[in-house]
């Protein structure tokens, strides 16, 4: 690949991964992939700058801008950190710095608190705005949001102009706390960070009020310059004393150090190694240590490079690492076609489980680690991440080069074609496409069909029962009686269960086609805009209305476009013809309809009920759940009598509907026909 494509590869893809850690909150690669494409990119354009691009990440930091608060410039620099991985690189920082400036240098050591960046205006000693990082020179404002925070003086001691850099963060206890609240697992936060971004995010800043954010400050910019401290312990005593919270953990590495938290150049080692055993034991999490220059006169000569400043270093704490040989690689082709290298591995324990498999991620990242098939690997966990390979230890003997992703689809044939960094199988009717496609289709965020598993899907794939999305509600499971699997249960299970499943929300349909982009939040988008059925969209591509989405704030061009197309596509819009047909909700008008009315269970049923019970009390209590379902409701048993509700004490009529044939139930059964079975019933009559 030439240096430029290279490049502009890079960009793109940074700029995807930035997007998914700062606006979505989620990461979709590991900080050591992302860090490494990082340094890439700075050495390519450091040996190219002709092809240096304006939009590079080098500029800038990440961008966690979002449109719903304003955007302000900032007046100070917000830059990020340069990151050191062992205590070499930290020793190297300081050896560099005492050469740079002479040896009357120090350096104070931080935690690296894992929170959210901000920064804090004052103007005569009032807060006037509370900025978030941004892309570090522009970022938003959240100050009613921050204002919230106990932590954060409102007014300071003094009347000053300064501008304060902080972390956000979350004490692990309360996100526990906050996070065991959510009753649905998938809605539930990460982790505190993610949890913080959030509720500083919230559009309510009396939401805000009711979460336990904390804030770290860690530099003072002081406008009057004659008023800033000479050193960084001691503006950290001044924030302190001026009313903001300061992490007071702090130590003071020098060369004449005084005992307490002054330590010596040769207790770093020592130090790192009772951070990183402290670290799990602290009431927040921290992801690190950051050295500063102490003396703010050297700081000021050091200055900073575009991304970072000369004088501070970020220690990342190592994650949990092993090493393996790379047995073969194994191309899985996702629901979108994309294909994905996966390592196999030979088995090696790591972060608690043994692992046989890590992910490659795509062609350009087995080209930078120019890996080939037997070579020693160090592999890596990060978090809850999945584990990826993360360095060539030592080259195979066997003369193997670097792997080479398949010219053709492992599962259908198809040439595969590129399309930025990743391949692609652009296959409509791919086999593992079209798995990958009924497995997303059916999963529990979507169309949540629970008796449809993966392995129940790729059976049913491979007997030809289904296929596309639509087969799921025509295909006659019936069929299915006699083969290894399936009993009466499990087919009743699986007809209820996509019974059921028609019913799920538009909205919910429309985010498990699987429309690429069109995920649950562009989804809220489109709909809370007015597109609240498949024809408006299928209308608005007809009439090229990219326009009309592009006025929704937070869908962008290329989604606009996405959309467009697809809904041009006829396969989609055979799909969509099919769900009509099976009576799915195709438009959001269905969804009110049905949303409070109970399924007619009882309907043609002829309901007594006798006795009392626990949970019916006064017994009017079960007729109306009885009436609501469509069943009749009579005081006497007669022939027409098709069921008896019995409680404790229903003697006589018992007796009577056993006469007549009438199906008994009993409370615990009839809890479970209405579907409120919580707890079996004690002491029922069956
Ligand atoms: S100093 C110009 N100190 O880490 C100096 N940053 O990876 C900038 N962070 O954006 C930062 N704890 O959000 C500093 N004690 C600490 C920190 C800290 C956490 C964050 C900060 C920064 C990021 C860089």
């Amino acid at each position: 690949m030439e240096v430029r494509e290279e490049i502009e590869r890079l960009v793109e893809t940074l700029k995807v991964y930035q997007d998914a850690y700062y606006i979505d909150g989620k990461p979709i690669v590991t900080d050591i992939e992302y860090d490494r494409l990082f340094d890439r990119l700075v050495k390519l354009e450091k040996e190219n700058p002709e092809f240096i691009l304006p939009s590079s990440p080098t500029h800038r930091v990440g961008s966690d801008l979002t449109n719903d608060f304003p955007e302000v410039k900032h007046t100070i620099p917000v830059l990020s950190l340069d990151k050191a991985y062992s205590k070499e690189e930290v020793l190297s920082f300081f050896d560099k710095s005492i050469k740079k400036d002479g040896s009357s240098l120090s350096f104070v050591a931080e935690e690296k608190i894992d929170g959210i960046s901000i920064v804090l205006y004052y103007e005569n000693g009032i807060l006037v705005r509370a900025v978030t990082r941004g892309n570090g020179e522009v970022g938003n404002d959240v100050t009613a949001n921050i204002a919230t925070i106990k932590d954060v003086p409102l007014d300071l001691k003094e009347r000053i102009d300064i501008a304060v850099r902080g972390e956000v963060f979350l004490p692990k206890k309360a996100f526990e706390e906050i996070n065991s609240r959510i009753s649905d697992p998938k809605d539930r936060a990460a982790n505190p960070r993610n949890l913080a971004a959030g509720s500083v995010r919230r559009l309510y800043s009396s939401e805000v009020a009711s979460i336990p954010l904390k804030v770290f400050s860690y530099e003072g910019f002081w406008r009057d310059k004659a008023k800033q401290p000479k050193s960084h312990i001691e503006t950290l005593l001044e924030l302190k004393r001026l009313g903001f919270n300061i992490n007071e953990s702090f130590v003071h590495f020098s060369f004449s150090p005084k005992g307490g938290q002054e330590l010596s150049f040769d207790e770093l080692e020592a130090w790192l190694i009772r951070k990183n055993e402290e670290r799990a034991a602290l009431s927040y999490e921290i992801d690190g240590l950051v050295f500063k220059i102490n003396e703010l006169d050297v700081r000021e000569r050091f200055g900073y490079t575009e991304h970072h400043p000369r004088w501070a270093i970020a220690y990342k704490f190592e994650s949990p690492q092993a090493i393996s040989t790379l047995l073969g690689v194994t191309c899985q082709v996702g629901r979108t076609g994309r294909i994905t290298p996966v390592a196999e591995i030979t088995p090696t324990f790591l972060g608690g489980s043994t692992i046989k498999r890590a992910t490659l991620h795509n062609q350009d990242y087995i080209n930078q680690l120019e890996l080939a098939i037997g070579d020693t690997v160090s592999i890596t966990k990060r978090g809850d991440v999945i584990p990826a390979v993360e360095d060539v230890i030592e080259k195979n003997k066997l003369g193997n080069v670097t792997y080479q992703i398949p010219k053709e689809c492992p599962s259908c044939g198809f040439p595969l074609k590129n399309d930025g960094a990743h391949t692609f199988c652009k296959n409509g009717e791919c086999p593992d496409q079209e798995r990958g496609r009924l497995a997303f289709f059916v999963s529990r965020d979507q169309m949540d069909i629970d008796s449809l598993g993966p392995k129940t899907i790729n059976i049913l794939y491979d007997l030809k029962l289904i296929r596309r999305l639509d087969d799921i509600y025509k295909a006659d499971y019936n069929s299915l009686f006699g083969i290894e699997g399936f009993g009466e249960l499990t087919i009743e299970q699986l007809k209820r269960g996509t019974a059921e499943s028609k019913e799920r929300p538009f909205r919910v349909l429309l985010s498990s086609i699987g429309i690429p982009d069109v995920g649950k939040k562009a989804v809220d988008l489109l709909a809370n805009s007015g597109y609240t059925s498949f024809d408006k969209l299928i209308q608005a591509s007809k009439n090229d209305d990219i326009d009309s989405l592009l006025a929704i704030k937070g869908i962008g061009e290329s989604t606009a476009k996405t959309i467009i197309n697809a809904f041009k596509d006829e396969t989609l819009l055979q799909l969509i013809e099919s769900f009509k047909a099976l009576g799915l909700h195709v438009d959001e008008d269905q969804d009110n309809i049905k949303e409070n009315a109970e399924e007619q269970i009882f309907l043609n049923q002829i309901w007594v009920v006798t006795g009392s019970f626990d949970n019916f009390n006064p017994r009017s209590k079960a007729l109306k759940e009885i009436e609501k379902r469509g069943g009749k409701t009579t005081s006497s048993i007669t022939g027409k009598t098709t069921h008896l509700l019995v409680g404790r004490g229903g003697g006589s009529k018992r007796e009577e509907a056993i006469k007549h044939g009438v199906t008994l139930v009993s409370e615990e059964e009839f809890l479970k026909l209405i579907g409120q079975m919580v707890e079996p019933v004690q002491g029922t009559l069956f």
